[in-house]
């Protein structure tokens, strides 16, 4: 049975890990993979996160099983972080949640459940879009279709492309949005942009289906939910894929939520029943341990403030790392202009450089990101800005 089958190269992204670990360069910087780090490139637990652990520890008094939804008390705290707590759609009782292994899984239950109310329906996603929305989807058999999104040349938001490419949808295609801190490009919409965008949603009945990983990385955990609860207020139906990942550091807890929208109370309720029998018929139930820190945190009101207090902090690094870079680059005599990075939100922004340029930035300095040129931006430290913008300018003048 498994003769047949040929090697399937590591995924690029994930194998920058393995290939950082290896490199003896004392100077060398990972800026690959997203995860946020500190001023030492470490990538600690959050205290709150330990102190709800404590909590969790002295308190848990079994681990039976929960059910495919997961925990009750995770589903509703999740929903009021994303929605706010009195938004409509929670008031008007029209949401179907799961907690779920990691934001993957929440985008893969969502996309095995679209699938079963409308098999072979198209997606419509950003270029570029995260690069593994595309075998999240389409393995679950969705259909892409794709809509312009970054512009390398402007460096920011095709907005016209995106809306003109986005006339053309059908009636019920859905259209794949990263709700903030866009993966790749970190370039993201503005509030007057998503109310256009919620528009033509609106007008030609299209679904949206939101991706949101960063919530609280960009702005602020309100202002990054602009544009998803704008849209829940608008349209009938929509999805929403979220992740504990970044914003709680429980990226190895696999800690996500996905919630369907549906038109009124009596049909969310039995959406529900089918998204439960969509994870019954994958993995059951999701993992506990990431979900109870969560709710652990969210419902005491200091474990709260504790918690909002350092993904502030991480929020303000990530920004202070873009000015950095810039100030950097600019000092080591680049002429072109990277002022572009201080506009961009959250993990991710593009180097804009040639794909020679980031394979000589890792072999000749060490220096680790993605093929197209991503940094994860939380990779910058005082100690190694002035020498990756030293690197940068130097492959730069050489090409
Ligand atoms: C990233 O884009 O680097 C992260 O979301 C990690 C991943 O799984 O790709």
């Amino acid at each position: 049975m498994f003769n047949h089958l040929q090697g399937v190269p590591a995924d690029p992204l994930l194998k920058l890990i393995t290939q950082y670990a290896q490199d003896e360069n004392i100077d060398k910087v990972d800026l690959g993979v997203g995860v946020y780090k500190d001023e030492l490139g470490n990538t600690p637990i959050m205290q709150a996160v330990t102190a709800a652990e404590i909590i969790i520890l002295d308190k848990q008094k079994t681990k039976t099983y929960i059910g495919p939804a997961g925990s009750q008390l995770y589903c509703e705290r999740s929903a009021e972080l994303l929605f706010g707590e009195n938004h409509s759609v929670i008031k008007d009782r029209r949401l179907s949640i799961a907690q779920t292994p990691g934001g993957c899984g929440a985008l893969r239950m969502a996309a095995e459940f679209i699938n079963f109310c409308a098999a072979g329906a198209k997606v419509w996603v950003s270029t570029p879009t995260w690069v593994n929305h595309i075998p999240l989807l389409t393995e679950a058999g969705l259909v892409l279709a794709e809509y312009p999104y970054y512009d390398n040349q402007t460096k920011s938001v095709d907005f016209g492309g995106m809306l003109e490419a986005l006339e053309t949808a059908k009636e019920g295609d859905l259209v794949l949005l990263h709700g903030c801190c866009h993966n790749p490009s970190g370039a993201d919409l503005n509030p007057e942009q998503w109310q256009q965008l919620t528009n033509l949603i609106v007008a030609k009945d299209l679904i949206p289906f939101i991706d949101i990983a960063y919530q609280g990385l960009g702005d602020g955990l309100d202002e990054d939910a602009y544009g998803l609860r704008l849209m829940a207020e608008r349209v009938p139906e929509m999805i929403v894929a979220s992740s504990c990942s970044k914003n709680f550091g429980l990226y190895r807890e696999r800690t996500g939520t996905v919630v369907i929208i549906s038109s009124n109370s009596q049909r969310a309720s039995i959406c529900t029943s089918q998204l439960f029998s969509t994870i019954r018929g994958h993995y059951s139930m999701p993992p506990a341990h990431g979900a109870a820190i969560v709710e652990t945190i969210l419902d005491d009101n200091l474990l709260k403030a504790q918690w909002l207090n350092e993904l502030t902090t991480m929020r303000l690094r990530l920004s202070d790392n873009r000015a950095a870079l810039v100030d950097a680059i600019k000092s080591a005599g680049v002429t072109e202009d990277f002022s572009f990075i201080n506009s961009e939100k959250g993990m991710f922004s593009f180097l804009g450089i040639n794909p020679t340029q980031v394979t000589r930035l890792k072999d000749d300095y060490s220096i680790y990101m993605a093929g197209s040129s991503r940094i994860n931006i939380a990779g910058i430290a005082q100690h190694n800005v002035q020498y990756v913008a030293n690197a940068i300018a130097k492959v730069i003048s050489s090409q």
